[in-house]
């Protein structure tokens, strides 16, 4: 049964959300299809299989008019040079958009729509919004801070991965030069 009004409070020492209901992790096992190294293999033994992502959920009733909300918190760090960095997805429901706030740290917004591609700088305070039918990605470009922001979106959305493997993003996000590139994939 989900409480008629509730909140939640993050809590930035510990970057978490308080009073979750879930949270949802993704390693770097459940995500080598995503990055672009090929000795993903090596790179896990290397990394020893690190927690990339952690998204922190207190849920609302999935049905259209209510908004989910969750917190998102990447960890610093790269796949053979490419910053740690979100799944990605689509909402199945074309006519959902999304509004993330940056909480901790700075990364990238990366937006998908057939062959256009955009990218937005997120850091505190900055307010993204994602329009209706984009696929989204979030990459944390900072070298040692947790990028952390919370998002809210319909809860009919709907969310389909599948749709970022077989239309990959037209960008990935490196380190580069003490900082990040932002390189076209070819
Ligand atoms: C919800 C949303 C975010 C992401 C989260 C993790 O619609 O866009 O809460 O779910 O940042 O990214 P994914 O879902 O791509 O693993
Ligand atoms: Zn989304």
């Amino acid at each position: 049964k989900i409480e008629a009004g509730f909140f939640t409070v993050f809590n930035r020492q510990e970057n978490i959300l308080e009073n979750y209901d879930h949270y949802e992790e993704r390693k770097l096992s459940d995500m080598h299809r995503y990055f672009a190294a090929e000795d993903i293999r090596q790179q896990m033994a290397l990394a020893n299989n690190e927690v990339i992502y952690r998204v922190y959920k207190k849920t609302a009733p999935l049905i259209a008019g209510e908004l989910e909300q969750a917190v998102t918190v990447i960890n610093p760090g790269q796949v053979n040079g490419e910053f740690f960095m979100t799944k990605g997805h689509y909402h199945i429901n074309e006519k959902c958009s999304e509004v993330f706030f940056t909480l901790k740290g700075e990364g990238l917004l990366l937006l998908q729509k057939g062959q256009e591609t955009k990218w937005l700088e997120m850091k505190p305070d900055v307010i993204t919004y994602i329009p209706a039918g984009w696929g989204h990605r979030t990459i944390n470009t900072s070298l040692s801070e947790p990028f952390v922001f919370i998002a809210f979106w319909p809860a009919n959305a709907g969310h389909n991965y599948q749709k970022s493997l077989d239309e990959p993003f037209g960008r990935r996000v490196f380190f580069y030069n003490g900082s990040y590139i932002v390189s076209k994939v070819l």
